[in-house]
Protein backbone atom coordinates (compact mmCIF):
# COMPACT_ATOMS: atom_id res chain seq x y z
CA UNK A 1 0.00 0.00 0.00
CA UNK A 2 1.54 3.02 -1.02
CA UNK A 3 0.39 6.12 1.44
CA UNK A 4 -0.02 9.94 -0.13
CA UNK A 5 -1.20 13.31 0.77
CA UNK A 6 -2.38 16.09 -1.24
CA UNK A 7 -1.69 19.52 -0.49
CA UNK A 8 -4.55 22.52 -1.25
CA UNK A 9 -8.22 20.80 -1.44
CA UNK A 10 -9.67 23.01 -4.43
CA UNK A 11 -10.80 22.17 -7.55
CA UNK A 12 -8.19 20.08 -8.44
CA UNK A 13 -7.13 18.62 -5.43
CA UNK A 14 -10.67 17.84 -4.50
CA UNK A 15 -10.86 15.89 -8.06
CA UNK A 16 -7.42 13.81 -7.66
CA UNK A 17 -8.70 12.63 -4.23
CA UNK A 18 -12.28 11.70 -6.12
CA UNK A 19 -10.47 10.01 -9.44
CA UNK A 20 -8.41 7.88 -6.32
CA UNK A 21 -11.25 7.23 -4.40
CA UNK A 22 -13.55 6.31 -7.92
CA UNK A 23 -10.70 4.47 -9.96
CA UNK A 24 -9.04 2.59 -6.86
CA UNK A 25 -9.22 -0.43 -8.29
CA UNK A 26 -7.90 0.35 -11.34
CA UNK A 27 -5.10 2.38 -10.12
CA UNK A 28 -4.17 -0.58 -7.62
CA UNK A 29 -4.38 -3.26 -10.58
CA UNK A 30 -2.07 -0.69 -12.58
CA UNK A 31 0.58 0.13 -10.02
CA UNK A 32 0.64 -2.99 -8.29
CA UNK A 33 -0.56 -2.01 -4.76
CA UNK A 34 -3.29 -0.10 -3.40
CA UNK A 35 -2.93 3.92 -2.97
CA UNK A 36 -4.31 5.81 0.27
CA UNK A 37 -4.94 9.57 0.75
CA UNK A 38 -3.66 9.46 4.26
CA UNK A 39 -3.39 13.26 4.64
CA UNK A 40 -4.88 16.44 2.91
CA UNK A 41 -3.23 19.74 3.72
CA UNK A 42 -5.76 22.98 3.35
CA UNK A 43 -6.56 26.37 5.57
CA UNK A 44 -9.74 25.47 5.70
CA UNK A 45 -12.43 22.43 7.30
CA UNK A 46 -14.57 20.78 5.30
CA UNK A 47 -17.57 19.16 7.35
CA UNK A 48 -19.56 16.60 5.81
CA UNK A 49 -17.04 16.39 3.15
CA UNK A 50 -15.96 12.53 3.16
CA UNK A 51 -12.11 14.04 3.13
CA UNK A 52 -13.00 15.81 6.38
CA UNK A 53 -11.11 13.12 8.41
CA UNK A 54 -8.19 13.63 6.46
CA UNK A 55 -7.75 17.37 6.99
CA UNK A 56 -4.59 18.18 8.64
CA UNK A 57 -3.21 22.52 8.68
CA UNK A 58 0.08 22.04 9.28
CA UNK A 59 2.77 20.86 6.61
CA UNK A 60 5.14 19.13 9.63
CA UNK A 61 2.06 16.95 9.61
CA UNK A 62 3.17 15.73 5.75
CA UNK A 63 6.84 16.17 6.15
CA UNK A 64 7.24 14.37 8.93
CA UNK A 65 4.71 11.49 8.35
CA UNK A 66 7.75 8.71 6.89
CA UNK A 67 4.46 6.34 5.65
CA UNK A 68 4.20 9.01 3.28
CA UNK A 69 5.84 8.62 -0.27
CA UNK A 70 3.83 10.76 -2.47
CA UNK A 71 2.70 14.50 -2.08
CA UNK A 72 0.12 15.91 -4.81
CA UNK A 73 0.71 20.29 -4.81
CA UNK A 74 -2.91 21.07 -5.96
CA UNK A 75 -2.56 24.81 -4.20
CA UNK A 76 -1.30 27.03 -6.48
CA UNK A 77 0.47 30.31 -6.22
CA UNK A 78 3.96 30.06 -6.23
CA UNK A 79 6.01 31.43 -2.77
CA UNK A 80 4.41 28.98 -0.51
CA UNK A 81 3.78 26.55 -2.85
CA UNK A 82 7.46 25.93 -3.49
CA UNK A 83 8.75 26.43 -0.43
CA UNK A 84 6.12 23.56 0.42
CA UNK A 85 7.48 21.25 -2.59
CA UNK A 86 10.85 21.84 -1.61
CA UNK A 87 10.56 20.60 2.00
CA UNK A 88 8.52 17.21 0.68
CA UNK A 89 11.47 16.76 -1.74
CA UNK A 90 14.13 17.45 0.83
CA UNK A 91 12.09 14.95 3.08
CA UNK A 92 12.27 12.20 -0.08
CA UNK A 93 8.88 12.38 -0.99
CA UNK A 94 8.20 12.33 -4.73
CA UNK A 95 6.15 15.63 -5.58
CA UNK A 96 3.32 15.64 -8.47
CA UNK A 97 1.93 18.85 -9.19
CA UNK A 98 -0.06 20.71 -11.34
CA UNK A 99 0.80 24.35 -10.51
CA UNK A 100 2.49 25.79 -13.76
CA UNK A 101 3.31 29.19 -12.27
CA UNK A 102 5.52 27.65 -9.69
CA UNK A 103 7.32 24.78 -12.10
CA UNK A 104 8.00 28.12 -15.02
CA UNK A 105 9.19 29.77 -12.08
CA UNK A 106 11.39 27.10 -9.84
CA UNK A 107 11.20 24.00 -11.99
CA UNK A 108 14.70 23.79 -12.70
CA UNK A 109 15.86 23.91 -9.19
CA UNK A 110 12.78 21.71 -8.18
CA UNK A 111 13.98 19.20 -10.94
CA UNK A 112 17.41 19.48 -9.39
CA UNK A 113 16.01 18.95 -5.96
CA UNK A 114 14.27 16.19 -7.26
CA UNK A 115 17.40 14.46 -8.69
CA UNK A 116 19.67 15.12 -5.37
CA UNK A 117 17.36 13.33 -3.16
CA UNK A 118 16.44 10.51 -5.73
CA UNK A 119 12.53 10.89 -6.30
CA UNK A 120 9.99 12.39 -8.70
CA UNK A 121 9.22 15.85 -9.81
CA UNK A 122 6.32 15.31 -12.00
CA UNK A 123 4.02 18.04 -13.54
CA UNK A 124 1.81 16.63 -16.33
CA UNK A 125 -1.40 18.39 -15.08
CA UNK A 126 0.47 22.03 -15.57
CA UNK A 127 -0.22 22.03 -19.18
CA UNK A 128 -3.05 21.55 -21.20
CA UNK A 129 -5.17 19.71 -18.39
CA UNK A 130 -5.76 16.34 -19.38
CA UNK A 131 -4.00 16.54 -22.33
CA UNK A 132 -0.97 13.78 -21.93
CA UNK A 133 1.48 16.36 -23.60
CA UNK A 134 4.42 15.99 -21.01
CA UNK A 135 4.94 12.23 -20.65
CA UNK A 136 4.59 12.14 -24.50
CA UNK A 137 7.33 14.51 -24.60
CA UNK A 138 8.99 12.72 -22.08
CA UNK A 139 9.42 9.21 -23.13
CA UNK A 140 8.05 9.09 -26.82
CA UNK A 141 9.36 11.82 -28.85
CA UNK A 142 12.55 11.36 -27.58
CA UNK A 143 14.07 10.78 -30.95
CA UNK A 144 12.96 13.60 -32.67
CA UNK A 145 14.62 17.30 -32.36
CA UNK A 146 11.39 19.32 -31.80
CA UNK A 147 11.05 21.98 -33.99
CA UNK A 148 7.81 23.83 -33.38
CA UNK A 149 5.06 23.98 -30.59
CA UNK A 150 2.06 25.65 -31.66
CA UNK A 151 -0.89 25.52 -29.58
CA UNK A 152 -4.36 26.61 -27.33
CA UNK A 153 -2.64 26.34 -24.28
CA UNK A 154 -5.48 27.95 -21.91
CA UNK A 155 -9.08 26.50 -21.68
CA UNK A 156 -10.70 29.83 -19.91
CA UNK A 157 -9.73 31.96 -22.89
CA UNK A 158 -10.75 29.69 -25.46
CA UNK A 159 -13.67 29.39 -23.53
CA UNK A 160 -14.81 32.94 -23.71
CA UNK A 161 -14.05 33.27 -27.68
CA UNK A 162 -15.65 30.81 -28.57
CA UNK A 163 -19.27 31.98 -26.95
CA UNK A 164 -18.17 35.67 -27.62
CA UNK A 165 -17.76 34.26 -31.35
CA UNK A 166 -20.65 31.78 -31.56
CA UNK A 167 -23.05 33.63 -29.13
CA UNK A 168 -21.55 37.04 -28.67
CA UNK A 169 -21.54 36.31 -25.24
CA UNK A 170 -20.39 39.66 -23.20
CA UNK A 171 -16.49 39.42 -21.70
CA UNK A 172 -17.02 40.10 -18.67
CA UNK A 173 -20.16 37.41 -18.35
CA UNK A 174 -18.39 34.72 -19.50
CA UNK A 175 -15.11 35.12 -17.77
CA UNK A 176 -17.62 34.65 -14.72
CA UNK A 177 -19.18 31.78 -16.37
CA UNK A 178 -15.80 30.11 -17.23
CA UNK A 179 -14.84 30.94 -13.24
CA UNK A 180 -17.82 29.19 -12.07
CA UNK A 181 -17.10 25.86 -14.24
CA UNK A 182 -13.22 25.96 -12.40
CA UNK A 183 -11.46 26.53 -15.71
CA UNK A 184 -10.20 30.46 -14.75
CA UNK A 185 -7.44 31.00 -12.36
CA UNK A 186 -7.26 31.98 -8.68
CA UNK A 187 -6.66 35.76 -10.55
CA UNK A 188 -8.03 35.06 -13.72
CA UNK A 189 -5.89 37.71 -15.24
CA UNK A 190 -3.21 35.37 -15.64
CA UNK A 191 -5.81 34.01 -18.37
CA UNK A 192 -6.85 36.71 -20.07
CA UNK A 193 -3.75 38.30 -20.06
CA UNK A 194 -1.72 35.46 -21.59
CA UNK A 195 0.25 34.73 -18.28
CA UNK A 196 -1.34 30.98 -17.79
CA UNK A 197 -0.28 30.31 -21.72
CA UNK A 198 3.05 31.57 -21.34
CA UNK A 199 3.77 29.65 -18.43
CA UNK A 200 2.38 26.47 -20.34
CA UNK A 201 4.76 27.26 -23.47
CA UNK A 202 7.89 28.22 -21.48
CA UNK A 203 7.46 24.90 -19.74
CA UNK A 204 7.13 23.31 -23.14
CA UNK A 205 9.70 25.05 -24.78
CA UNK A 206 11.91 23.95 -21.48
CA UNK A 207 11.08 20.36 -21.98
CA UNK A 208 11.71 20.41 -25.62
CA UNK A 209 15.19 22.57 -25.43
CA UNK A 210 16.47 20.55 -22.27
CA UNK A 211 17.67 24.30 -20.98
CA UNK A 212 15.36 26.58 -18.94
CA UNK A 213 13.11 28.90 -20.79
CA UNK A 214 12.76 32.03 -18.84
CA UNK A 215 8.46 32.82 -19.23
CA UNK A 216 9.07 36.63 -18.18
CA UNK A 217 10.87 36.87 -21.54
CA UNK A 218 8.16 35.64 -24.07
CA UNK A 219 6.38 38.55 -25.64
CA UNK A 220 3.30 38.08 -24.32
CA UNK A 221 -0.75 39.10 -25.63
CA UNK A 222 -3.52 38.33 -23.61
CA UNK A 223 -7.64 38.39 -24.71
CA UNK A 224 -8.47 41.83 -23.24
CA UNK A 225 -8.67 44.13 -25.86
CA UNK A 226 -10.58 41.31 -28.11
CA UNK A 227 -14.20 42.84 -29.04
CA UNK A 228 -17.20 42.20 -30.79
CA UNK A 229 -16.10 44.41 -33.67
CA UNK A 230 -13.29 41.74 -34.15
CA UNK A 231 -15.54 39.27 -34.11
CA UNK A 232 -17.54 40.71 -36.82
CA UNK A 233 -14.48 41.06 -38.89
CA UNK A 234 -13.78 37.40 -38.12
CA UNK A 235 -16.93 36.52 -38.89
CA UNK A 236 -16.61 38.87 -42.33
CA UNK A 237 -13.70 36.99 -43.46
CA UNK A 238 -14.37 33.40 -42.36
CA UNK A 239 -12.18 33.29 -40.05
CA UNK A 240 -12.08 32.74 -35.94
CA UNK A 241 -10.03 34.03 -33.03
CA UNK A 242 -7.98 31.64 -30.59
CA UNK A 243 -5.02 32.57 -28.03
CA UNK A 244 -2.10 30.52 -29.18
CA UNK A 245 1.13 29.80 -27.71
CA UNK A 246 3.85 29.25 -30.10
CA UNK A 247 7.81 28.05 -29.90
CA UNK A 248 10.50 27.20 -32.66
CA UNK A 249 13.76 26.35 -31.36
CA UNK A 250 16.41 27.78 -33.65
CA UNK A 251 19.82 28.27 -33.60
CA UNK A 252 20.41 27.64 -29.89
CA UNK A 253 17.42 30.37 -29.13
CA UNK A 254 13.65 29.89 -28.70
CA UNK A 255 11.53 32.38 -30.54
CA UNK A 256 8.09 32.05 -28.60
CA UNK A 257 5.53 33.94 -28.63
CA UNK A 258 1.40 34.44 -27.19
CA UNK A 259 -0.97 36.61 -28.86
CA UNK A 260 -4.56 36.19 -30.11
CA UNK A 261 -4.52 35.33 -33.69
CA UNK A 262 -7.24 34.59 -36.70
CA UNK A 263 -7.38 31.29 -38.00
CA UNK A 264 -9.62 30.53 -40.93
CA UNK A 265 -12.25 27.69 -40.27
CA UNK A 266 -10.83 24.99 -42.13
CA UNK A 267 -7.62 25.23 -39.71
CA UNK A 268 -7.56 22.52 -37.40
CA UNK A 269 -7.11 25.05 -34.50
CA UNK A 270 -10.49 26.75 -35.44
CA UNK A 271 -12.15 23.14 -34.43
CA UNK A 272 -10.59 23.72 -31.05
CA UNK A 273 -14.03 24.91 -29.14
CA UNK A 274 -15.01 26.00 -25.40
CA UNK A 275 -12.36 24.66 -22.58
CA UNK A 276 -10.64 22.20 -24.61
CA UNK A 277 -6.80 22.86 -25.66
CA UNK A 278 -4.76 21.45 -28.63
CA UNK A 279 -1.04 21.67 -29.40
CA UNK A 280 0.62 20.86 -32.45
CA UNK A 281 4.29 19.43 -32.41
CA UNK A 282 6.90 20.01 -35.64
CA UNK A 283 9.93 17.08 -35.26
CA UNK A 284 12.79 16.73 -38.15
CA UNK A 285 11.36 12.91 -37.85
CA UNK A 286 7.79 12.16 -36.90
CA UNK A 287 6.50 15.62 -38.68
CA UNK A 288 3.31 16.77 -37.64
CA UNK A 289 1.90 15.73 -34.50
CA UNK A 290 -1.14 16.76 -32.85
CA UNK A 291 -2.91 16.25 -29.24
CA UNK A 292 -5.91 17.49 -28.45
CA UNK A 293 -8.34 17.30 -24.96
CA UNK A 294 -10.01 19.16 -22.35
CA UNK A 295 -7.59 21.54 -21.13
CA UNK A 296 -9.13 22.48 -17.68
CA UNK A 297 -11.79 21.74 -15.43
CA UNK A 298 -11.68 19.93 -12.33
CA UNK A 299 -11.43 16.03 -13.19
CA UNK A 300 -9.50 16.55 -16.47
CA UNK A 301 -6.83 18.28 -14.59
CA UNK A 302 -6.73 15.95 -11.93
CA UNK A 303 -6.56 13.14 -14.31
CA UNK A 304 -3.02 14.25 -15.28
CA UNK A 305 -2.07 14.60 -11.56
CA UNK A 306 -3.47 11.49 -10.33
CA UNK A 307 -1.52 9.48 -13.81
CA UNK A 308 1.57 11.00 -12.43
CA UNK A 309 0.85 10.00 -8.79
CA UNK A 310 0.81 6.23 -10.26
CA UNK A 311 3.94 7.00 -12.15
CA UNK A 312 5.61 8.35 -9.21
CA UNK A 313 4.52 5.35 -7.06
CA UNK A 314 5.64 2.87 -9.74
CA UNK A 315 8.80 4.44 -10.59
CA UNK A 316 10.03 6.34 -7.14
CA UNK A 317 13.41 6.80 -7.93
CA UNK A 318 14.83 10.10 -10.14
CA UNK A 319 15.41 9.53 -13.52
CA UNK A 320 19.35 9.69 -15.07
CA UNK A 321 18.54 12.63 -16.99
CA UNK A 322 16.72 15.95 -15.52
CA UNK A 323 13.88 16.98 -17.28
CA UNK A 324 15.71 20.26 -18.14
CA UNK A 325 18.75 21.71 -16.67
CA UNK A 326 19.28 25.07 -14.90
CA UNK A 327 21.48 26.67 -18.00
CA UNK A 328 19.38 29.12 -19.64
CA UNK A 329 18.12 28.60 -22.91
CA UNK A 330 18.03 32.22 -24.58
CA UNK A 331 14.91 33.59 -25.32
CA UNK A 332 15.44 35.44 -29.13
CA UNK A 333 14.45 39.39 -28.83
CA UNK A 334 10.50 39.75 -30.49
CA UNK A 335 10.43 41.51 -33.83
CA UNK A 336 11.72 39.85 -36.87
CA UNK A 337 9.21 37.02 -37.05
CA UNK A 338 7.12 37.30 -40.38
CA UNK A 339 3.53 36.95 -40.85
CA UNK A 340 0.39 38.41 -42.07
CA UNK A 341 -1.48 40.88 -40.17
CA UNK A 342 -5.60 42.13 -39.85
CA UNK A 343 -5.68 45.32 -38.12
CA UNK A 344 -8.71 47.97 -37.65
CA UNK A 345 -8.05 51.54 -39.11
CA UNK A 346 -11.04 54.46 -38.38
CA UNK A 347 -11.73 56.90 -41.35
CA UNK A 348 -12.07 56.05 -44.46
CA UNK A 349 -10.42 53.93 -47.25
CA UNK A 350 -8.09 56.54 -48.31
CA UNK A 351 -5.75 55.59 -46.10
CA UNK A 352 -5.13 52.38 -47.28
CA UNK A 353 -3.01 53.87 -49.80
CA UNK A 354 -0.75 55.16 -46.98
CA UNK A 355 -0.61 51.87 -45.40
CA UNK A 356 -0.27 49.88 -48.34
CA UNK A 357 2.96 52.31 -49.17
CA UNK A 358 4.24 51.44 -45.25
CA UNK A 359 3.32 47.76 -45.35
CA UNK A 360 3.08 46.65 -48.70
CA UNK A 361 0.09 45.42 -50.53
CA UNK A 362 -3.07 45.04 -48.61
CA UNK A 363 -6.27 43.37 -48.32
CA UNK A 364 -9.43 45.82 -47.35
CA UNK A 365 -11.76 44.62 -45.67
CA UNK A 366 -15.69 45.70 -44.40
CA UNK A 367 -17.48 44.01 -41.66
CA UNK A 368 -21.29 44.47 -41.87
CA UNK A 369 -22.91 47.14 -39.37
CA UNK A 370 -19.82 48.49 -38.43
CA UNK A 371 -19.36 51.99 -39.93
CA UNK A 372 -16.20 54.24 -39.21
CA UNK A 373 -13.47 52.13 -40.15
CA UNK A 374 -12.14 49.56 -42.26
CA UNK A 375 -9.74 46.20 -42.02
CA UNK A 376 -6.92 45.46 -43.96
CA UNK A 377 -4.98 42.72 -44.39
CA UNK A 378 -1.24 42.65 -44.60
CA UNK A 379 0.88 40.38 -46.62
CA UNK A 380 4.06 38.91 -45.29
CA UNK A 381 6.25 41.47 -42.68
CA UNK A 382 8.23 41.68 -39.75
CA UNK A 383 6.66 42.13 -36.19
CA UNK A 384 9.02 45.06 -36.35
CA UNK A 385 7.73 46.51 -39.12
CA UNK A 386 3.97 45.97 -38.13
CA UNK A 387 4.81 47.86 -34.66
CA UNK A 388 6.47 50.79 -36.15
CA UNK A 389 3.92 51.23 -38.31
CA UNK A 390 1.08 50.83 -35.00
CA UNK A 391 3.37 53.46 -33.42
CA UNK A 392 3.41 56.06 -36.54
CA UNK A 393 -0.30 55.81 -37.42
CA UNK A 394 -2.81 57.01 -34.53
CA UNK A 395 -5.59 55.80 -36.90
CA UNK A 396 -4.74 51.72 -36.46
CA UNK A 397 -7.27 50.83 -33.72
CA UNK A 398 -6.09 47.46 -33.24
CA UNK A 399 -4.13 44.55 -34.67
CA UNK A 400 -4.51 40.85 -34.90
CA UNK A 401 -2.15 38.11 -36.27
CA UNK A 402 -2.70 36.22 -38.94
CA UNK A 403 -2.58 32.51 -38.67
CA UNK A 404 -2.26 31.26 -42.26
N1 LIG B 1 -6.77 28.39 -15.91
C1 LIG B 1 -6.24 27.32 -16.68
C2 LIG B 1 -6.91 27.32 -18.04
C3 LIG B 1 -6.45 26.02 -15.97
O1 LIG B 1 -7.96 27.94 -18.17
O2 LIG B 1 -6.38 26.72 -18.96
C4 LIG B 1 -5.77 24.84 -16.59
O3 LIG B 1 -4.37 25.02 -16.61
Amino acid sequence: MAKIAVMGYGTVGSGVVEILRENGDLVAERCGQKIEVKKVLDLRDFPGDPAQELIVHDIAEIVGDDEISVVCETMGGVDIATKFVTQCLEAGKSVVTSNKAMVAANGSALLKLAQKNNVRFLFEASVGGGIPIIRNLRTCLTADHIQKIFGILNGTTNYMLTKMYDEGADYDAVLKEAQKKGFAEADPSADVEGWDACRKIAILSSIVSGRFVDFQKIHTEGITKITPVDMAYAKAMGRMIRLVGESVVEDDQVHAMVAPMMFDKEHALAGVNMEFNAIFLTSDMLGDTMFYGQGAGKLPTASAVASDVIEAVSSPEAVKRSVWTDEEMPVAEFGSENRRFFARVSGDESLADTLGAQLGSLQVLRAPGIAGEFGIVTGELAEETMAACVKACPEIISVIRMAD
